[in-house]
C-alpha cells in the first residue's frame, strides 16, 4: 500500500503521492502509459470541498492495491457496470436512475468531475453510484475480481488525436483484454465515440481480443441499458460539429 498523499485541503480522494501505480503486463498486448499526464489537478470550491469531507467516504475511495468487496460496498448483492472517464458523470446519474437494480461504479481521475457526480448522487439521493478515483486500467486490474462485471462503459475517451500520443489511448489490444477478464460470461462492453479518427482505431480492434464477440451497434436484446438518457457534454460538443457518434458493443462469449 502507498501512502496517501495530502495534498489539497484534507487530502479527501486523494491520489497516492509519487509515482502513479502502473501495473506490468506480461502478456505482449498493447496498453496505455499515462504516467505524469494521469494527475489532472483542478481545485474545488468550498462546497465540493464540504461534500467531499462528508461523503466520499462513503460513496467514494481512491485507487488501492485491494480488491473492492462490491456487495458490500453496496450493501447487497446486483449485477455491477463500471464506467471508465466518468467526466462530470451527467450521463451516469442519468443511466443509473433508469437501470435501479444495477451497481455503478464510476471511475475518473479527474476530481472536480467526481464531485460533480458526488453532488448529484447525494442531491438526488441516487443508491446505486460509487466511485473511484484513479486510472481505469489499475482500477480494474487491482480492485476488480475477475469475471464479476455485467458491463464495462466507456464514454467520449480522450482521443489523443496526434499520432505520437496515439499509444495513449484507452482502447486498445491490452485493456480490451484487461475488460473481458473483469467481465462475465455474457457481460457487455460499450464504447463511444464521436471523433473520426479514434473511430478508425476502434475499428481495426473490434475483434482483436479472441474473448469478445463484437456486436455492432445498436445490438436489439442487448441485456444492458445502451441510452444514455441524455446528451453528456462531449456528446454535445460533437453533434454541434456535426460529428457522428460511433458506438460499440461487445459480448464477453463463455
Ligand atoms: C473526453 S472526457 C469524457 C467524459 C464523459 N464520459 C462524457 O461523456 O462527458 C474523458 C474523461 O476520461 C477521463 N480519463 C481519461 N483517462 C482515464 C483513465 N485511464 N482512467 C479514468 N479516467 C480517465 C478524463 O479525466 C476525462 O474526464
Amino acid at each position: 500500500m502507498e501512502h496517501t498523499s495530502d495534498h489539497g485541503r484534507d487530502g479527501v480522494g486523494e491520489l497516492p503521492a509519487g509515482r502513479p501505480l502502473q501495473s506490468e503486463f506480461a502478456d505482449g498486448l498493447d496498453y496505455p502509459r499515462l504516467g505524469a499526464v494521469s494527475f489532472r489537478r483542478g481545485t474545488l470550491t468550498d462546497n465540493q470541498e464540504a461534500l467531499f469531507t462528508e461523503h466520499w467516504p462513503r460513496l467514494g475511495r481512491v485507487l488501492a492495491d485491494e480488491r473492492i468487496d462490491i456487495d458490500d460496498w453496496f450493501g447487497g448483492p446486483a449485477p455491477t457496470i463500471v464506467e471508465i472517464g466518468s467526466g462530470t458523470g451527467t450521463s451516469t446519474a442519468a443511466m443509473a436512475q433508469v437501470e435501479t437494480g444495477t451497481h455503478v461504479i464510476a471511475v475518473e481521475l479527474y476530481k472536480p468531475g467526481l464531485a460533480k457526480l458526488l453532488g448529484t448522487v447525494v442531491r438526488e439521493n441516487i443508491p446505486n453510484i460509487r466511485m473511484v478515483r484513479g486510472d481505469g486500467i489499475e482500477v480494474l486490474n487491482r480492485m476488480i475480481e475477475p469475471e464479476s462485471l455485467s458491463g464495462i462503459r466507456v464514454f467520449f475517451p480522450d482521443p489523443w488525436p496526434k499520432a505520437r500520443h496515439h499509444k495513449r489511448r484507452i482502447i486498445q489490444s491490452g485493456p480490451l483484454r484487461l475488460f473481458a477478464s473483469r467481465l462475465k460470461k455474457g457481460g457487455v462492453l460499450h464504447v463511444a465515440t464521436d471523433h473520426a479518427g479514434y473511430a478508425e482505431w476502434i475499428d481495426g480492434l473490434v475483434d482483436v481480443e479472441p474473448s469478445l464477440e463484437y456486436m455492432g451497434f445498436p445490438w436489439s436484446d442487448c441485456p444492458q441499458l445502451t441510452d444514455r438518457q441524455l446528451i453528456t457534454k462531449f456528446e454535445g460538443k460533437g453533434l454541434r460539429r456535426d460529428h457522428t457518434i460511433h458506438e460499440y458493443l461487445w459480448r464477453k462469449r463463455g
